[in-house]
């Protein structure tokens, strides 16, 4: 084992006191100790669920990036395992980036990922950027001896090896692996590489282009997934320095979803819809794996990356994925859940129907909390016409609140955390479309200290928003302009 390597597990063995003593999401990931970005490696492997994420032990802050290990049985309540990759090679010393990972048929856990090595003599000083692979038995993982297994000097002319990262890999139906890696390309922009390897993932050769930007989304994708599900193929991708465009797409780098179909021939996606997959503020880099019994399940960094640096709560470790969330595609649109284990968490249900809800702000009973399962159906008054405005505030005392307007006739939803606490200018506000159909809006609001992540209409829209309001904020109300009725049901979830 490297001295690196040693070292990333000896620190957070010493820090692993920390973990219990620190107040820390519940039911979200967080690093043991440090720093968490992407999820990487998220599989199934000798009956658990595997999740690796970009890990920093030793500060709050990114630094030359290690894949720290944890491991699930039911997706929701992880327990650490010692850190899997240190940047401990010539071609990964500046860190190992985001990548992925795969059972292969003779029970080995494969892993790809991407080397950062800065490169000195290049006048910005940029990370170059090559694949290698890793092999393991659930904790420790070998290095290839090969490595690097892709190096963007063998690929076609134009390829920028300064951007050139985070392999997605999967095995396909003929044993093949296959990894889609997302690539710049000076005269084609952003592209979506596909590559093989039949001999185990020593040799790659790339197969074709599986999708190109042509500058229409961000300027860089990371983080690619590909997988078939409901009858069509889709692509997921994280998109940097995206342009607002109506509600549609957000500024900053956020996570967009294709779908469409693929062409066997040419070994190319086309294209049918896009969209933003997450309207909050908060989800990046998401990354699926599909489950034992057939679900696609998606988890997520749950942080913007233009704001790492700008919060004002400090613990021992910065950083949380999403709830993983399950996976289905109805229409060419993506609808996401979070995962059904879930539901076996909740506790004292609460239950109210049809509450008459107008102008005056209203509480209910027992419907408050900061780690909460909360169902709400908002049903248009018959006798009236329809409402104006339906207003929920959560993590809510005489100080904060954070809260979610919908404006049926606008048919917009409009979030906000402005009035949360926080002390710094980070995105605190987000719209997003939502249709008004036979008179129904249905929220599914999952709240867990640090955080809130929003289902609407069975996940048709989303929206993840981290929070740092102080936990005593735990208070809901309702409001509106015109006349509706709730249907709320609330869990506990700690
Ligand atoms: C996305 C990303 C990846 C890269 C990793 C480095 O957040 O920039 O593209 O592999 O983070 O930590």
């Amino acid at each position: 084992m490297s001295q690196p390597l040693i070292r990333a597990r000896k620190y957070e063995s010493l820090d692993a006191q920390l973990e219990e003593q620190e107040l820390r999401p519940l039911l979200h990931l967080t690093p043991r100790t440090g720093w968490l970005n992407d999820p990487n490696g998220f599989s199934w492997y000798q009956g658990q669920y595997h999740l690796f994420y970009q890990y920093y032990p030793y500060d709050t802050k990114w630094g030359p990036i290690h894949w720290g290990h944890a491991v699930s049985s039911d997706l929701i309540s992880w327990k650490y395992l010692p850190t899997a990759l240190a940047p401990d090679e010539e071609y990964d010393q500046d860190g190992c980036f985001s990548g992925s990972a795969v059972t292969t048929p003779d029970g080995t856990h494969f892993l790809m990922y991407t080397g950062f090595r800065i490169d000195y003599n290049d006048p910005y000083k940029r990370g170059y950027q090559t694949q290698n692979i890793a092999v393991g038995n659930g904790i420790d993982y070998m290095k290839f001896q090969d490595n690097p297994v892709i190096d963007p000097k063998n690929l076609p002319e134009g390829t920028d090896p300064y951007n050139f990262r985070d392999p997605k890999v999967w095995l396909s139906d003929d044993g093949a692996l296959c990894s889609v890696i997302a690539c710049a390309n000076k005269k084609y922009g952003t592209q979506l590489l596909l590559f093989e390897s039949t001999d185990s993932g020593v040799h790659w050769h790339q197969k074709s282009v599986l999708a190109e930007n042509k500058d229409r989304i961000g300027i860089m994708w990371e983080c690619p997934d590909f997988f078939f599900l409901d009858g069509k193929y889709v692509i997921i991708a994280g998109a940097m320095d995206m342009q607002e465009q109506g509600n549609v797409f957000h500024s900053g780098n956020n996570v967009f979803c294709m779908t469409g179909s693929y062409d066997l021939k040419s070994a190319s996606f086309l294209e049918e819809k896009i969209c933003t997959l997450d309207h909050g503020p908060d989800f990046y880099a998401g990354q699926t794996l599909q489950t034992p019994d057939g679900r696609r399940i998606l988890i997520g960094w749950m942080q913007n990356p233009d704001t790492t640096d700008k919060r004002t709560v400090s613990f021992s470790y910065f950083g949380q994925m999403s709830i993983p969330r399950e996976l289905t595609v109805r229409d060419g649109r993506i609808l996401q859940k979070p995962v059904r284990e879930l539901e076996t968490y909740r506790k004292d249900p609460i239950v109210y129907q049809r509450v008459h809800i107008s102008s005056e702000t209203i509480q209910l009973d027992g419907v408050s909390g900061r780690v909460i399962d909360l169902m709400i159906r908002v049903q248009m008054d018959n006798c009236t016409d329809t409402y104006q405005m339906f207003r929920m505030q959560f993590a809510k005392n005489a100080s904060f609140y954070s809260e979610l307007v919908y404006y049926p006739d606008q048919e917009r939803i409009h979030i906000s955390r402005t009035h949360s606490g926080i002390r710094r200018a980070m995105i605190s506000e987000r719209d997003a479309t939502v249709k008004f159909v036979d008179g129904l809006l249905n929220i599914r609001m999952i709240l867990d200290r640090f955080s809130t992540e929003i289902f609407i209409n069975n996940g048709e829209t989303v929206f993840s928003m981290t929070l740092e309001t102080e936990m005593s904020a735990k208070d809901i109300t309702f409001q509106a302009n015109g006349s509706l009725f709730l249907d709320v049901t609330k869990y506990r979830l700690d």
